[in-house]
C-alpha cells in the first residue's frame, strides 16, 4: 500500500507574480518588527545561553540574509550597509566567511537597536528596487532571485519562532519574572479525557516531498520515499500537564530506569525536576527556582508572566530525554517520524488557520496570539468555535477517534535521528550550509508550535533540536505497536 498527499502551506508559494511576492516580503519582514514591539531596548540584548540569541542579533542577521544572498547577488549598485555587519551577522555560513562568535552574541551593545533597525529598512528598501527590477532579467536570473526569495522569507519566520522562545527565555532570568505581553496565554477552561488510539494499518508508505512539488520546501523535506511501517496506533493528542505532573509524582525525575542514559547524566547535573519554566509556587515572593522534592504546588512561567499549570493543556519545554522518560513510565514509545507524517497524511489532516500558531493576523485572522500552548477542548477561548484550538482536527477513516492538534501548541517530538533521507542531495553553494551540515547528534521534531508563524507550517516538516534541548515549545505523542495494544490507557 502505498499512499501520499502533497504538504499544503497556508500561504501559496511559487507564484511568478512579482507583486505578490512583494507583498508577502513585506509582510514577513512588518511582522518581525510586531514580535518586538512590547520588547524595551534593553531587552534585545541578552544573552542568557549560547543557543539563546538576542532579539537585536536576530534582527539583524534575518537582514543580513538578504543582503547577503539577494543583494550582493541581485542588485549591482547596492553598496553594503555597513562593511563589518556581515562579520557581526553571519550565523554559520563557513563559505561566506568568520563572524562573531555564538556565545558572544550578546557582547553587541553596538550598533544600537535603531542602527540596526536603520539596517533593516535600508536593505528592505533596496529588496524593493530589485522586486522592480528583476521582471527585466532573463528567466533563469527570475528563477533563481524567486527560490532565494523564499528560502529567504521561510529563514525569517523561523527566527520568527526563535525570537519568542528567546525572548521567553530572556524575560525569565529576570528575578521580576516579566510577561512579554499580559493578554497572552490566560488559562483556558477545559475538560481532560483520556487520549483515544488512531490504529494505522502496516504496509509500504511514501512520505518526503516530491522534488518537483511547487509547495516549497526545505531541501531536507526530499526526496519522497517509501518506509515500510508495522502496524501501530498513535495517540489522538499531544500529553498534557496533568499527564506529566503524574509523572512528577510518580518520581519519574527519580526514577533512573525510565531514562537514556544521556538523560539521566543530565537529570542529575542539572537537578532536573520538572519542565523548564515550572516553578515553586512561592517563586515570586521568594526568588526561589529550585525545585525541592518537597515542592507538591507548581507554576509556569509563560509569555503572560506566571500562571496556574493547567492539566488539559499540552505538557511543553520538555526535552528529548523528559519526552522518552514519560513514554517510558507510560508504557508506550514515541513514533517515529515516518510513523508521524503518515498518520498525518493518511487521516488527511492539512495545516488550516485554524490552529493555535502565531501571526494569524497576517493572514486576516482577528486573532491576536496565544504564544503557549492551548487544551484540546478549550471552551472560553476567545475566538469562535471554527477557530478554536481543538478545530485543527481531522477524523480518521472509519473510526470516531480524531487526530487533534497536529499543527500549532507543540512541537513533538520523535523517535528517530535527523539524517538524510534516501538519495538527499543539498543545495548547491552557501545555502548547502543550511540544513545538511546539521544531520548528526539531533533528533526529528513534528507538528509546530503556538509561536510558529501560519505561513510555515506544513505535514512534511522536520524541525530538529539536540535531544537534551528544551527551551522551544517541545512536547510529545504517544505511540505504540499494534501488537500487544492495551485499550485500557
Ligand atoms: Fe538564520
Amino acid at each position: 500500500m502505498t499512499q501520499s498527499a502533497p504538504a499544503t502551506p497556508l500561504v501559496s508559494s511559487g507564484s511568478q507574480d512579482w507583486q505578490v511576492l512583494a507583498n508577502r516580503y513585506r509582510s514577513v519582514r512588518a511582522y518581525t518588527e510586531q514580535i518586538c514591539a512590547p520588547l524595551e531596548a534593553e531587552d534585545h540584548v541578552i544573552q542568557p545561553h549560547p543557543d539563546v540569541s538576542p532579539p537585536k542579533w536576530h534582527l539583524g542577521h534575518t537582514t543580513w540574509f538578504f543582503e547577503s544572498f539577494l543583494l550582493e547577488r541581485f542588485a549591482p549598485d547596492y553598496r553594503a550597509f555597513h562593511p563589518r555587519f556581515a562579520f557581526l551577522f553571519n550565523s554559520y555560513y563557513e563559505s561566506v566567511g568568520e563572524r562573531v562568535e555564538r556565545p558572544r552574541r550578546g557582547m553587541l551593545s553596538r550598533p544600537t537597536l535603531d542602527v540596526v533597525l536603520d539596517y533593516r529598512h535600508a536593505v528592505d528598501a533596496a529588496m524593493h528596487k530589485t522586486f522592480a527590477a528583476i521582471e527585466s532579467a532573463s528567466p533563469e536570473a527570475r528563477a533563481e532571485f524567486q527560490q532565494l526569495v523564499e528560502i529567504g522569507l521561510h529563514h525569517e519566520q523561523q527566527h520568527q519562532e526563535l525570537l519568542f522562545t528567546d525572548l521567553k527565555n530572556i524575560l525569565f532570568q529576570n528575578p521580576l519574572l516579566p510577561a512579554y505581553r499580559s493578554d497572552s496565554a490566560a488559562n483556558l477552561s477545559a475538560e481532560s479525557s483520556p487520549p483515544r488510539w488512531l490504529d494505522v494499518p502496516g504496509g509500504l508508505y511514501t512520505i518526503g516531498v516530491d522534488a518537483n512539488d511547487p509547495a516549497f520546501a526545505y531541501d531536507n523535506e526530499s526526496p519522497e520515499h517509501q518506509v515500510y511501517l508495522n502496524p501501530y496506533a498513535i495517540a489522538d493528542r499531544p500529553v498534557n500537564c496533568g499527564e506529566f505532573l503524574e509523572f512528577i509524582r510518580d518520581d519519574g525525575y527519580f526514577d533512573f530506569r525510565h531514562w537514556l542514559s544521556d538523560g539521566w547524566s543530565r537529570v542529575c547535573s542539572e537537578g532536573w525536576r520538572a519542565p523548564l519554566y515550572w516553578l515553586p509556587r512561592d517563586v515570586e515572593e521568594t526568588g526561589r527556582r529550585q525545585i525541592s522534592d518537597k515542592d507538591a504546588d507548581l507554576v509556569m512561567y509563560t509569555l503572560g508572566g506566571v500562571r496556574e499549570i493547567d492539566p488539559a493543556e499540552p505538557v511543553c519545554h520538555i526535552s528529548y530525554y523528559e519526552a522518552a522518560a514519560f513514554a517510558s513510565w507510560a508504557g508506550k514509545r514515541l513514533p517515529t517520524e515516518a510513523e508521524w507524517e503518515v498518520a498525518v497524511r493518511q487521516l488527511q489532516i492539512q495545516p488550516t488557520n485554524q490552529s493555535n500558531v502565531a501571526g494569524l493576523a497576517e493572514h486576516g485572522v482577528p486573532f491576536p496570539g496565544r504564544y503557549h500552548p492551548a487544551p484540546a477542548n478549550a471552551k472560553n477561548d476567545s475566538r469562535t468555535a471554527a477557530e478554536a484550538p481543538g478545530s485543527n482536527n481531522a477524523r480518521a477513516n472509519g473510526a470516531d477517534a480524531q487526530a487533534q492538534q497536529i499543527f500549532g501548541d507543540v512541537w513533538e517530538w520523535t523517535g528517530s535521528a535527523y539524517l538524510a533521507y534516501p538519495g538527499y542531495r543539498s543545495l548547491d553553494g552557501a545555502l548547502g550550509e543550511y540544513n545538511g551540515k546539521f544531520m548528526s547528534d539531533q533528533m526529528v521534531l513534528r507538528g509546530g508550535s503556538c509561536v510558529t508563524p501560519a505561513g510555515h507550517i506544513r505535514a512534511g516538516y522536520r524541525n530538529f533540536f539536540q535531544p537534551f534541548q528544551r527551551w522551544q515549545f517541545s512536547g510529545l505523542r504517544l505511540a505504540e505497536d499494534a501488537a500487544g495494544r492495551n485499550d485500557q490507557t
